[in-house]
């Protein structure tokens, strides 16, 4: 890296509301099933926040946790990015509010809009803002709560989504330390059309006629989606092991992000990588956009998958398209 300082993940912690809908929930409102969710998705149940809770707030609960662990105060952090669709509002960004929440004097920071993508280029930012140097720690949170943006008459994608927010500590590694390894970044902006909310925005405002058309709301063609997240996740996994003299045995683990079980298992089919060496927790969250990244990582290391000098392979693809993979070296 550029002057020598290479970023580290310190310290990692998450939040899930603790409000459950499982796919029978779904089932009343939706014409759906529990075996077709299961079957296409993997996902059995999801959480949701409760109404007076907006992305902020789960930010600021699982940055909390994260500084706890670390030992760190507020005003020992340098910059907060929140990565997330589904801001409080446009502005101020969710970072500020997370900030002054936090009491986080020093720190400045931004919100990241690259929807699924959006933790693994808050991941790589921070790396090479730490790059720069003098030390610096930086609070990298996704946190979305999904379930704000919704059709709950459109059944294609009310199952996919849930509600949570996880976070990473990215600090200046010691010399000597491994961490921050390489990462491929890339946009495919032909593919917005396939993802995407059509109002709220300058294009098409918020006014009653966007309400009723039912244009806040996610719009997915999930097959066009599909094809591209498997072609873009294996493509810049290889890339990444390619340009970094290692193959798919050198991983410790893939962290994709979670957006159907079926997408993971044909990335992994199409790397020959061995699914014990994959971590799938969808079952458990669905797709939380900005905190799936985290969220599965925080379960492969209390479940004692992820250990220091563990090699982590994170892929994503989402809206956009966005797509981005990158490689740690695991610290602790
Ligand atoms: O994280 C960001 C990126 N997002 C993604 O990566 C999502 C990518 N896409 C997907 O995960 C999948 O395309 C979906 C899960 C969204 C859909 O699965 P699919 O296997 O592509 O199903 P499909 O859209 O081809 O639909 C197959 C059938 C259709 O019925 P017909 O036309 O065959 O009669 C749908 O109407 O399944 C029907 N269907 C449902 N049936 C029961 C769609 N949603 C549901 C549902 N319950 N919830």
């Amino acid at each position: 890296m550029s002057n020598g300082y290479r970023a580290k993940i310190t310290a990692i912690g998450g939040y899930v509301p603790p409000g459950i809908i499982s796919n029978h929930d779904l089932e009343k409102i939706v014409e759906t099933n529990d075996e077709w969710i299961v079957t296409r998705t993997g996902i059995r149940e999801r959480h949701v926040a409760p109404k007076e809770m907006a992305t902020s707030d789960m930010a600021v609960e699982a940055a909390r946790i994260v500084l706890s662990r670390a030992g760190v105060a507020p005003s020992g952090i340098h910059a907060i990015f929140v990565c997330t669709v589904t801001p409080d509002m446009l502005f101020p960004a969710t970072a500020c509010l997370v900030q002054d929440k936090l009491g986080a004097a020093g720190a400045w920071g931004y919100d990241l809009l690259a929807a699924c993508s959006g933790f693994v280029y808050g991941l790589t930012t921070a790396a090479h803002i730490v790059s720069v140097g003098p030390p610096k720690k930086i609070l990298v949170i996704g946190a979305d709560t999904m379930t704000r943006i919704l059709d709950y008459k459109d059944r294609s994608t009310c199952i996919l989504f849930g509600d949570a927010a996880a976070a990473f500590l990215v600090e200046t590694a010691n010399p000597g330390e491994e961490g921050f390894v390489d990462f491929v970044n890339e946009v495919d902006g032909s593919g917005g059309q396939f993802l995407y909310m059509p109002a709220g925005g300058s294009r098409l405002p918020a006014s009653a006629e966007t309400v009723a058309a039912r244009q806040h709301y996610v719009h997915q063609d999930g097959q066009q989606v599909f094809k591209y997240a498997v072609r873009k996740m294996s493509e810049m996994t290889e890339t990444l092991l390619r340009r970094n003299g290692l193959t798919v045995d050198d991983i410790t683990l893939l962290i994709p992000h979670q957006a159907n079980r079926r997408i993971i298992e044909a990335t992994a089919k199409a790397l020959s990588m061995p699914l014990d060496r994959v971590v799938i927790n969808i079952d458990k969250y669905g797709n939380t956009t900005g905190a799936t990244l985290p969220l599965a990582t925080i379960d492969a290391v209390e479940s004692g998958r992820l250990k220091k000098g563990g090699l982590v392979l994170y892929a994503a693809v989402g809206a956009g398209y966005t797509a981005g993979a990158s490689l740690w070296r695991w610290n602790f």
